[in-house]
C-alpha cells in the first residue's frame, strides 16, 4: 500500500459487493449498506462490473468468503462466542448489520490506520453511525504487534474469538502471516476464516491472463500479491500452528455452492479458496 492511502483494492471489493445487490440481488451476501457506504451511484457501479468479462468471478469470490465467514460466525455466536475480530476490514459492513446485537458481543475492526481513517471519513460523509459494538483498531500487520494492539483496545486475551481475515492474505508477506496466525492460535478456542490464492499454474488461461492485468494495476497502487500457497503447504502451516479442523473450500466447491446466484458468471477456474480453522 501506498504510506499513507487507503487501500484501492478495499474500494474495488466494495464496489463488487455492492454491484451483487444490483446485479444478483444480494442473494449470496444481502448487505443494505454496500451501495450506502461507497456514495457511488448504479451506474458507476454497474460500469465497473462491466469493465472484464472475468469480473463476475471476482464478485463470486468476493461474495462467497463473507457469507462462508459470516455463516461460521453465525454457528461460533451460537456456541457461545463473543468476540469477532475482523482483520484487514476494509469497508466491510459486518458491524453494521450486525444480526447478534441482542448476544453483546464485541467487533473489532483491525485495519491499516489510512484505510481506517478513511473508512471513518466514509461513514461520516454517508450518516451512518459507528454502533457501539465496534471497536476500531489501527495497525500495520507488518509492523505492528496485533495482540498487543488488540489487548489495548479491550479485547479479552483469555476468552475464544471468532478470526476474519478477508482479502488480506496474499498481501502480506510470509512473516506478517505468520505472525498472525501465531497471535489467533495464541487464543484458547479461536476460529479463522481467510482466502489465500494459489500460484498461478492453477488457474485456467484466461484467468491466468486476468490476474496478470490485475497484477499490473495493482503495482501502480503499490498493492502487491506477495504471498501464494499450494493446498498442501498452507494446511501444513495451519496445523504447525496448532489448528486441526481445517476445511479448506477450493473454487469448484464455491462455484457449486454459489456460482448460480451470479449473474453471467462467466466460465474458468481460479486457484482460490477459502479455509475454515479451528484451534
Ligand atoms: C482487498 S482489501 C479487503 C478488505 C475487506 N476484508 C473486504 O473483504 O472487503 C485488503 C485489506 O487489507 C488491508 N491491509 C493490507 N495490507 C495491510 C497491512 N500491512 N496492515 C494492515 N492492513 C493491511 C487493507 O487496508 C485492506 O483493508
Amino acid at each position: 500500500m501506498k504510506p499513507n492511502e487507503p487501500s484501492r483494492t478495499a474500494l474495488n471489493v466494495a464496489r463488487q459487493r455492492a454491484a451483487h445487490q444490483v446485479l444478483d440481488h444480494g442473494s449470496i451476501l444481502y448487505d443494505p449498506f454496500a451501495m450506502k457506504i461507497l456514495r457511488e451511484d448504479e451506474k458507476d457501479v454497474l460500469q465497473f462490473a462491466n469493465k472484464h468479462p472475468l469480473a463476475s468471478i471476482g464478485r463470486l469470490v468476493t461474495t462467497a468468503r463473507s457469507r462462508i465467514a459470516e455463516d461460521a460466525s453465525s454457528r461460533a455466536i451460537e456456541r457461545g462466542i463473543r468476540q469477532i475480530v475482523i482483520l484487514g476490514a476494509g469497508l466491510d459492513t459486518f458491524a453494521l448489520r450486525n444480526p447478534h446485537g441482542a448476544r453483546q458481543i464485541r467487533i473489532y475492526e483491525v485495519d491499516h490506520p489510512a484505510t481506517q481513517a478513511w473508512k471513518r471519513d466514509r461513514l461520516a460523509e454517508a450518516q451512518i453511525t459507528l454502533p457501539p459494538c465496534l471497536i476500531l483498531v489501527p495497525i500495520d500487520f507488518e509492523r505492528d504487534d496485533v495482540g498487543e494492539k488488540l489487548i489495548a483496545a479491550g479485547f479479552q486475551q483469555n476468552s475464544p474469538a471468532f478470526f476474519t481475515w478477508l482479502g488480506v492474505v496474499p498481501y502480506l508477506t510470509q512473516d506478517a502471516i505468520d505472525r498472525t496466525l501465531d497471535y489467533m492460535s495464541s487464543i484458547q478456542h479461536s476460529e479463522v476464516v481467510f482466502d489465500y490464492m494459489e500460484p498461478p499454474e492453477a488457474s485456467s488461461e484466461e484467468i491466468r491472463q486476468f490476474e496478470k492485468e490485475r497484477t499490473e494495476e495493482l503495482e501502480k497502487v503499490d498493492e502487491h500479491w506477495v504471498s501464494r500457497f499450494e493446498p498442501a503447504g498452507m494446511a501444513a502451516i495451519l496445523r504447525s500452528h496448532g489448528f486441526s479442523a481445517i476445511e479448506d473450500i477450493n473454487f469448484q466447491e464455491i462455484t457449486s455452492r454459489f456460482g448460480r446466484a451470479v449473474q453471467g458468471l462467466a466460465p474458468g477456474q481460479a486457484g482460490v479458496h477459502v479455509v475454515h480453522a479451528k484451534h
